[in-house]
């Protein structure tokens, strides 16, 4: 296993996850059309890894592009990051959602299928569970009920198409990886969250607040039934998400694997606050708001799977993810 391609590698997510595929000697190809990032991400990935992917500026809704590249070059798997992720927008704009992360998933995995590349492991995330009895969410649960937006249902029906894909080819091997709220950056403060379009996320938002680019947080809602009233999710520093990526790797088989990708702890929007300031050493300036529309009080992970057969389990705190976060903003 050698060649990787990684589509929206130039992204959060995606960039973090080449990093520690480069450490490991991957050769890493990047396919990204740079919607929601930058391509100076190329020259801060170097600079970090000593190596530079080779980058195919590409659009998956451009199938003949798509199929190009396939056509010229022999990858072993895929890294799927590539979509759009912003939960607000997809509410608004539900037909570019799902002709984006869902169409250009199935170009995806068309060209993958005619040049015989049978490995993908995919982006997914804990919104697919939708409302749940319980906060702890394990990959035992139903998925795809009470799903409430349009992001995360195309996160639903790609795994549901994964799995059908499976089903039809046994040469197939998928992992989905369902991640929680990702949230930190590389600790060299080079690389980090930086969409370019209006973020919907907690720590993006603090970010711009902190950086007086919004005036104040908006706090959204304190009387859940939480420990201190303010949402709790399962916040996972996505050095430690890209990690569980790699390690995915060596334990793909014919089928379909699950994991949860958290900490296994919740944290409410108020902790993240206190962390927020306590790292940056300044107030947040915040005020509560009533509820958004479509959020759960608390979710976090069960992540025992992936510990016990990936052999990965989250390392850094929601502290470190400040540290990082403050270190990055001060190189920004
Ligand atoms: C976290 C908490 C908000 C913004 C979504 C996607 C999920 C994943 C992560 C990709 C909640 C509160 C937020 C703000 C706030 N994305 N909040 N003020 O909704 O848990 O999950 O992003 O994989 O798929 O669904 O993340 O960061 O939007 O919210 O009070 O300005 O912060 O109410 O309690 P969420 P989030």
């Amino acid at each position: 296993m050698k060649r990787i391609l990684v589509t929206g590698g130039t992204g959060y997510i995606g960039s973090h996850t080449v990093i520690e595929l480069l450490r490991r000697d991957y050769e890493i190809d990047i396919l990204d059309n740079l919607f929601n990032s930058k391509i100076t991400v190329l020259d801060k990935i170097e600079k970090i890894s000593g190596k530079r992917p080779n980058f195919h500026k590409i659009d998956l809704l451009d199938f003949e592009k798509t199929e190009e590249l396939f056509k010229n070059n022999q990858y072993d798997l895929v890294m799927h990051f590539a979509g759009l992720k912003a939960v607000g927008e997809s509410v608004e704009k539900p037909l570019k959602y799902y002709e984006n992360n869902v169409g250009g998933t199935i170009n995806l995995l068309k060209c993958m299928q005619k040049y015989d590349v049978n490995k993908i492991i995919f982006s997914s995330s804990a919104t697919v569970y939708g409302e749940q009895p319980i906060p702890k969410l394990d990959e035992t649960m139903p998925t795809g009920m009470g799903i409430t937006n349009p992001y995360g249902e195309t996160k639903h029906i790609i795994e549901e198409i994964l799995k059908d894909v499976v089903e039809s080819d046994n040469k197939f091997e998928a992992v989905i990886l369902r991640y929680f709220n990702p949230v930190g950056n590389h600790p060299s403060g080079l690389i980090g969250e930086d969409p370019n379009d209006i973020p919907n996320n907690l720590m993006p938002i603090i970010m711009k607040v902190s950086r007086g680019e919004i005036k104040e947080l908006s706090v959204y809602g304190d009387d859940y039934p939480t420990l201190d009233g303010s949402g709790v999710r399962d916040f996972i520093h996505v050095v430690d998400l890209a990690r569980g990526h790699v390690a995915a790797i060596d334990k793909m088989k014919p089928g379909v694997l699950i994991y949860n990708l958290g900490t296994g702890k919740g944290t409410s929007v108020f902790e993240m606050i206190k962390a927020f300031e306590k790292a940056s050493g300044k107030k947040l300036p915040y005020k509560v708001v009533g509820r958004r529309a479509g959020d759960l009080a608390e979710m976090f992970a069960d992540p025992s799977k992936a510990e016990k057969e990936l052999g990965w389990k989250t390392e850094l705190t929601v502290e470190d993810a400040m540290r990082d976060t403050i270190n990055y903003l001060n190189n920004l």
